[in-house]
């Protein structure tokens, strides 16, 4: 059953079209990769799925319910969840606090909020800076607590932004893990990354973008041997 289709959707940025026509759906429990050269409008697209910026054409729905121009707060209390390409977490609240806010904004009882925020924080093993204010963490932890506080509800889809890009390998790795286990355990997601060997090892399909249109949607290792996608990485290395 789809959980998110995107129909038809177009974005222009003044005369520039960042978004052309995408039209593709995430089943329930699907891990979808979003791959494409830098500038083919991964990021513009989770933008307008999380509410962050409209589109000008085109329909999403949602469960069978149309979401399109409903704000952020309203697609996040409807399960559709995002991590930003640049971390954003509130520095001068600590750890655990970062997740307890975010619970409450989700509308989760207080005691449920603590209880899931200290499992959260064990698994993305933060459990000994969870007092530090989120401001003193590295910029691989404070991706880990913005990649955690995605799940204090779990949501109906998972948005996530180039969550491995410039964190360390460990914790890229302990990212994985919890994206391979939630996966495992029916979580739905829509993953962009830059990554291939990530993307080939967690994501059973991809889809790829160039210049704001989809050119490929298939089995991941298809998507990657695609005489048009590799056309598309190599006319980025040209340019
Ligand atoms: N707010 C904006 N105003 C004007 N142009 C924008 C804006 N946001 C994105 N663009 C343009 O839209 C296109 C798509 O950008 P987008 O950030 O979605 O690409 P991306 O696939 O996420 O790239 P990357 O892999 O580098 O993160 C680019 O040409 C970009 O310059
Ligand atoms: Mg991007």
């Amino acid at each position: 059953m789809a959980c998110l289709s995107i129909d038809s959707v177009s974005k222009f940025f003044g005369g520039h079209k960042a978004l052309d026509d995408v039209t593709f759906s995430v089943n329930e429990g699907e891990l979808v990769g979003l791959i494409g050269p830098n500038g083919s409008g991964k990021t513009t697209l989770l933008n307008i799925l999380s509410g962050y910026l409209s589109a000008d054409s085109g329909d999403i729905v949602l469960d069978g319910r149309p979401i399109t121009g409903l704000r952020p707060e309203a697609l996040a209390r409807l399960g559709v969840l995002r991590m930003f390409q640049l971390t954003r977490v509130f520095p001068r609240m600590s750890v655990l606090d970062n997740l307890l806010v975010t619970g409450s904004a989700l509308g989760l009882p207080e005691a449920e909020a603590d209880g899931r925020a200290r499992e959260l924080i064990e698994d993305l093993t933060l459990t000994r800076m969870m007092h530090l204010d989120a401001g003193q963490l590295s910029g691989g932890q404070r991706k880990l607590l913005e990649f955690g506080s995605c799940f204090m509800v779990p949501p109906r889809i998972a948005l996530l932004d180039e969550p491995f890009a410039a964190v360390h390998p460990t914790m890229k790795e302990i990212m994985a893990g919890v994206i391979r286990r939630r996966h495992a355990a029916g979580q739905t997601f829509l993953l962009v990354s830059h990554d291939m060997p990530v993307i080939v090892e967690l994501c059973p399909r991809a889809i790829c973008m160039n210049a704001g249109a989809v050119i490929a949607d298939e089995k991941t290792r298809a998507v990657l041997t695609d005489p048009v996608v590799i056309e598309a990485y190599l006319g980025e290395a040209a340019a």
